[in-house]
Formats: C-alpha cells, sequence, structure tokens
C-alpha cells in the first residue's frame, strides 16, 4: 500500500508534465537522459505520485530520450520486488545498483542496460570493435564479485524479497503508530523503507531530526535523517519485534526531543 502526498488520480501525470515542459524548452535533441529514483530515497523517502513514473516512461519515448533509474538503495529487495521498476512496472532503459547488490559488504555498482542501448553501442563499429565495456581499475573485482553471488544466492534461499514484501504491512503499522506524536507532519513508506518528517525548528532547520537521531543512537537505534526527515530502511533480514522496538523507541525519543 502506498502513502504519498500526491495519491490523488492524475497528480502523477501532472507532475510529469513538467518534463514536458522542459523538454519543449530545451527541445529533446539536447536531452540525452532523464535519471529519476524511483523512490527518492536521501531526499526525504519521497513516494512517486501515482501514474508519475509511467507518464515519465512515455514523455522519454515520445522523445527518444533514455530513461535512467537510480537503483542505488531500492534495488534488491527494498519494496518486495527485485527493484523498484518491477515494482511499479515500469521499464527504464538504465538502472543502476549498488549498496545491497553484495549487501555492502565491498564497494560495488553496477548498470543494467536494455537490450536495445546494449546493441546500439556494440553495433556502432565494426565487428568486436566496440563492447560495452568500461575499464574502471577495479571494473568487476573479483571479491566484490564473489561477495555479489553470494549475496543473490542467500536472496533467493532465504526468500528475501518475499520477506520484504510480506513484512511490509507490520513495518507500514508500526511506522504510522507515530502519527499524532509530538513533532511528527508526515509519515510515508513504501516495502520496507519509511519516512518520517518532522515539523522543522523555528530558524533551526535539520536540528530537530538530528536531536533525535543522537538520541535514537544512545537508546540503541540507528536511524538516518535528511533535513528534518527520519528515514527508516532497515536490514531484509528485520524481525517485526525489533520492528516494534525500532518505532517504540523513536515515539520515545520524540518525546524527549525539544
Ligand atoms: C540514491 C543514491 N544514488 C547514488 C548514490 C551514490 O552511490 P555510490 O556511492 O555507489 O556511487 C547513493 C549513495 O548513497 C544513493 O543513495
Amino acid at each position: 500500500m502506498i502513502h504519498s502526498f500526491g495519491s490523488q488520480p492524475g497528480w502523477g501525470a501532472h507532475l510529469a508534465d513538467e518534463l514536458e515542459r522542459i523538454v519543449a524548452l530545451h527541445d529533446a535533441s539536447t536531452i540525452a537522459a532523464v535519471i529519476v529514483e524511483p523512490v527518492a530515497g536521501s531526499t526525504g523517502v519521497l513516494i512517486p505520485p501515482q501514474g508519475y513514473l509511467q507518464k515519465l516512461r512515455e514523455i522519454c519515448t515520445k522523445h527518444g530520450i533514455l530513461l535512467i533509474f537510480d537503483e542505488v538503495i531500492m534495488a534488491f529487495g527494498r519494496v518486495g520486488k527485485a527493484t523498484a521498476s518491477e515494482y511499479f512496472g515500469v521499464t527504464p532503459d538504465l538502472i543502476t545498483m549498488a549498496k545491497a547488490i553484495n549487501n555492502a559488504a565491498i564497494p560495488m555498482g553496477a548498470v543494467a542496460a536494455s537490450r536495445t542501448v546494449h546493441d546500439t553501442i556494440v553495433n556502432a563499429g565494426a565487428q568486436g570493435a566496440i563492447e560495452l565495456f568500461h575499464g574502471y581499475t577495479y571494473s568487476a573485482h573479483p571479491a566484490a564479485v564473489a561477495a555479489a553471488i553470494a549475496t543473490l544466492a542467500l536472496y533467493r534461499s532465504e526468500g528475501l524479497f518475499e520477506r520484504a514484501a510480506s513484512l511490509a504491512p507490520t513495518f507500514e503499522a508500526a511506522a504510522h503508530s507515530l502519527r499524532g506524536t509530538k513533532h511528527v507532519k508526515d509519515i510515508r513508506n513504501l516495502g520496507m523503507i519509511a519516512g518520517i518528517e518532522l515539523e522543522s525548528r523555528e530558524g533551526a532547520p535539520g536540528a530537530r531530526a538530528y536531536e533525535a537521531f543522537v538520541k535514537c543512537f544512545e537508546a540503541g537505534v540507528l536511524v538516518r535523517f535528511t533535513g528534518d526527515i527520519l528515514a527508516f530502511s532497515p536490514p531484509l533480514i528485520i524481525n517485526e519485534e525489533q520492528i516494534a522496538h525500532i518505532f517504540k523507541t523513536v515515539g520515545d525519543v520524540l518525546a524527549t526531543v525539544q
């Protein structure tokens, strides 16, 4: 279930029309790609309004602009599917990934390209002359790749994407139990990610969430904060008691925050 500020029908398409305006202003021929986080994580857990990503896809396809999803946070089970792209049923041309690709055990990032993007590049030169290859010093580092292969095997054998999907309602209920708590302005969630937006302290944006972050840490719960939004993105092995513990701690802390 999606909780979003923009869940009214039509709002997502309306927001995506902003892209049409920009394309009209600059001309599609000057725009190589549109890059979005399908669920914006570090800007405060912003769930896309219904229809928004679909409309972006339509606009990009219409104008021959590549659509790139930054799934560094979302990929590998965060929303109960392999990717947010799969969850929303919107297929971009490129997907960037990192973090959960190998449980962040060793630094690693990856880009998935559509067959069309791949073939367009590879077929641009004589047979075998061009590869879709990036010669970074640490490209395909064996230790990082081994960690990725092991992590992907665990996702499958432990059914962790399905686990995330089945825990999502518990996680949602726990996050929303803080509705009406002191300082809480908005609560947003999808899958195993949630954001609790606090009223900002007069003249000191971010200070209230920082205080909450420090107090949660002292109480043994690590949350993330971005501006005045507390962000939650727990490991997919979390259990129901731990979910309850996290949000109980946050509620207790918010009661003591100035
Ligand atoms: C959504 C998102 N995109 C990109 C990045 C940067 O990824 P990397 O550090 O793997 O380059 C981050 C890092 O936290 C991120 O959260």
